[in-house]
């Protein structure tokens, strides 16, 4: 009795993340893997039951994966076991591997997959900790990557989480007057924006002829799979918008930055060992924490996955 009225609330609390986020993809249940979301509402679910060494050949475990990835913004597959190769694979059952920009970070068997890891140095001899500040994922590509994966291979004791904003709840909350003041502005991206108050590890030499020098994005955006309007800010790349001076550009995206980070917009994810977390970028942003004994190791795979341009 006491078991059937627990696996009625988990089912209850599934169904109702899913109602929230709406949208085509929303209704069926699932059946082939269990999602359990992790904040009190809007984005993180965790996603058990599922070797994805297995998962990746079957169609129905794949039509899940990508179900709770859209409805919940940002899903972590507990308890994996993979190599690089491995991961590249279970990237594949999202779509398209896209090429990162700074190929410094590539994993040398398997180049497309990049690393996470906190024991790069800048030049200068300062430790770089990757994703520190919030952002979104290489907009200053034309086509951005609509989702990123990482998989943990080594984590510190304590610390290290990633914290994930989402960016629908940043839009919806914003004043009536504000939505129409900024809904069509457009806004240039480039790889580092002059005023980044983070700063990223120079491009690898091939790359500086590759990545393209601006491109041009809304600065909101709406879902092409759920259909919901999402703001797309990004501190670190968004350098200016078009028709505006500068300093009144920085000071809207300063608003709107701290209007988005509210702890209410916020889900925090704690990492466990074997976690395969993968997030949509066109709805969140996201930022890494280097809050740890400087001596611990943090090593991930990342890879990313093709999108389709703003709009
Ligand atoms: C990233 O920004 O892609 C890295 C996030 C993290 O290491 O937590």
């Amino acid at each position: 009795m006491r078991i059937q009225s627990f696996l009625e609330c988990r089912r209850q609390l599934s169904l109702g993340a899913e109602k929230y986020s709406g949208g085509p993809m929303a209704v069926a249940q699932f059946r082939h893997i269990e999602v359990n979301p992790l904040s009190s509402s809007h984005a993180g679910a965790e996603v058990l039951g599922v070797d994805l060494r297995d998962g990746m050949k079957d169609s129905a475990v794949r039509e899940e994966l990508n179900r709770a990835f859209a409805n919940h913004c940002v899903i972590a597959i507990r308890d994996q076991n993979l190599t690089a190769q491995q991961f590249y694979e279970v990237g594949e059952i999202f779509g398209d591997i896209f090429p990162q920009h700074n190929s410094r970070f590539s994993v040398p068997d398997c180049p497309l997959i990049h690393y996470i890891s906190n024991q790069d140095k800048f030049e200068d001899g300062r430790i770089y900790i990757p994703g520190e500040g919030y952002h979104t994922d290489h907009s200053n590509d034309a086509v951005p990557p609509k989702a990123t994966m990482l998989f943990a291979v080594k984590l510190p004791n304590t610390g290290g989480d990633t914290q994930f904003i989402n960016m629908y709840r940043a839009y919806e909350t914003l004043s009536e007057a504000m939505k129409k003041r900024i809904e069509s502005l457009q806004c240039v991206h480039v790889y580092q924006s002059k005023y980044s108050e983070r700063k990223l590890m120079a491009l690898a030499g091939e790359k500086k002829t590759v990545v393209p020098t601006q491109v041009i994005h809304p600065l909101v955006r709406t879902h092409p799979v759920t259909g919901k309007k999402a703001l797309y800010i990004n501190p670190i790349r968004i350098e200016s918008i078009l028709g505006m001076d500068d300093g009144d550009a920085q000071n809207l995206l300063g608003e709107l930055l701290e209007h988005s980070i509210d702890l209410s917009n916020e889900y925090r994810h704690k990492w466990r060992s074997g976690d395969v977390v993968i997030w949509d970028n066109r709805c969140l942003m996201h930022k890494a924490n280097g809050d740890y004994p400087v001596e611990e190791v943090r090593y991930l795979y990342r890879l990313m996955v093709k999108g389709e341009a703003p709009v």
